[in-house]
């Protein structure tokens, strides 16, 4: 990163990659965020494939690993080639966070541990997890300096504190790496605004600002443009997260326009080999985690592909019916076959032809 002195502007450099951030060797600044039910190890590895610096788990629950839950250590696997991985862990208190990490590390390894202090969903606000710690600083910073000696960096995830929490968001997140968290991700919306209206991206830069190489941004980063803005505005790397179901191709369209090299066959004109990507992610969805999974997954991830293309509306009609992974595969293969698929299209052109052609 480029700071130009005696100015509040920076503008990013490719170049100055690979680096440490937050104490983790990454390739680059373009990383896939934490997705409970969605960042399993065949959905990390592949992003990884594609070009993702830097992957995290979901969010898993120390007092489920503290309970001996099968289904949460069943969390802690990790995929070969997916590395960096983070560990995103939740809980309401430092003493069960400090047992549940430490029962993870003994199970698998990671490159940082996460703690999750942006879930906004009242199962786990309830107990003060969560979005809960952003009106429970000292907590929160208990929890920061409970992992630091287990030696790895500590990171934090947070959203925007709501008007009843005690600190703004730059005094909670410099309260964070006071307490010797190494990296603090921000996403701009405070948590009763779950997913809706638009993330604040201005306090997110006002602290990129303050804390220069420590703070990544959260929350919509939609387009390469979107992740430019941050990343020259100072963000140290931006979390895609439903960008990357709007378009799975997203992390590599962000990486292209930040100036890395990128291959070729993971960018849009090259929908064919896009295709095989995405069969070899269902099969490998299907071998570890079973059809279920592979058919719910891959419908999310196709769900908005393609968009622009000759016929793309037809296909995705054909993914959405499919029941069955194999379904699913000739949906994908059809359309890999089909003569017009690599033609660009306008919008209205395209869903002209495809009502006419029943799609
Ligand atoms: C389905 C889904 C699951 C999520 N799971 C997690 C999670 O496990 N941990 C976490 O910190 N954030 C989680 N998030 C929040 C995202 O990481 C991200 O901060 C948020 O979606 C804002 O980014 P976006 O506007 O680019 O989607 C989740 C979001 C969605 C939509």
């Amino acid at each position: 990163m480029r700071w130009t002195e005696g100015r509040t502007e920076i503008s990013f450099d490719a170049g100055s990659f690979p680096a440490k951030v937050g104490g983790v060797d990454v390739e680059n600044p373009v990383w896939l965020a934490p997705l409970a039910g969605i960042t399993i190890p065949p959905v990390r590895s592949f992003f990884r494939q594609l070009g993702a610096g830097l992957v995290h788990t979901e969010m898993v629950s120390c007092a489920g690993l503290v309970h001996g839950s099968r289904k949460t250590f069943s969390m802690l696997r990790t995929a070969d080639g997916e590395r960096p991985v983070v560990l995103q862990l939740f809980a309401a208190d430092a003493e069960t966070l400090l047992e549940g990490a430490r029962m993870a590390l003994d199970r698998s390894s990671f490159e940082a541990l996460g703690i999750n202090m942006a879930c906004p969903m009242p199962k786990v606000t309830r107990r003060g997890a969560g979005s809960g710690l952003l009106e429970r600083p000292g907590i929160a910073a208990a929890m920061v300096k409970a992992l630091v000696p287990l030696g790895l960096p500590v990171w934090a995830k947070i959203r925007k504190p709501p008007m009843t929490s005690p600190m703004d968001t730059l005094t909670f997140s410099g309260m964070l790496l006071e307490a010797g968290a190494s990296h603090v991700c921000i996403h701009g919306r405070q948590p009763s605004q779950k997913y809706g209206g638009m993330a604040d991206s201005s306090v997110v830069l006002e602290a990129a600002r303050a804390f220069p190489g420590r703070i990544a941004a959260s929350g919509d980063i939609f387009t390469p443009g979107d992740a430019k803005r941050m990343l020259d505005g100072g963000c140290s790397a931006v979390f895609v997260a439903r960008g990357a179901f709007r378009d799975p191709f997203l992390i590599p369209a962000i990486l292209e326009g930040c100036g890395f090299t990128v291959d070729p066959g993971h960018l849009a004109d090259s929908p064919g080999s896009r295709i095989d990507l995405m069969i070899s992610l269902g099969e490998r969805i299907l071998s570890e985690e079973g059809e279920k999974a592979a058919i719910v997954l891959l419908k999310r991830f196709l769900s908005g592909i393609f968009r622009g293309l000759y016929g793309a509306s037809r296909f995705r009609q054909a993914v959405s019916r499919s029941s069955s992974w194999g379904e699913m595969r000739a949906a994908l293969e059809e359309w890999k076959a089909s003569p017009e698929r690599g033609e660009q299209c306008d919008r209205r052109e395209a869903s002209r032809r495809d009502r006419s052609s029943g799609g």
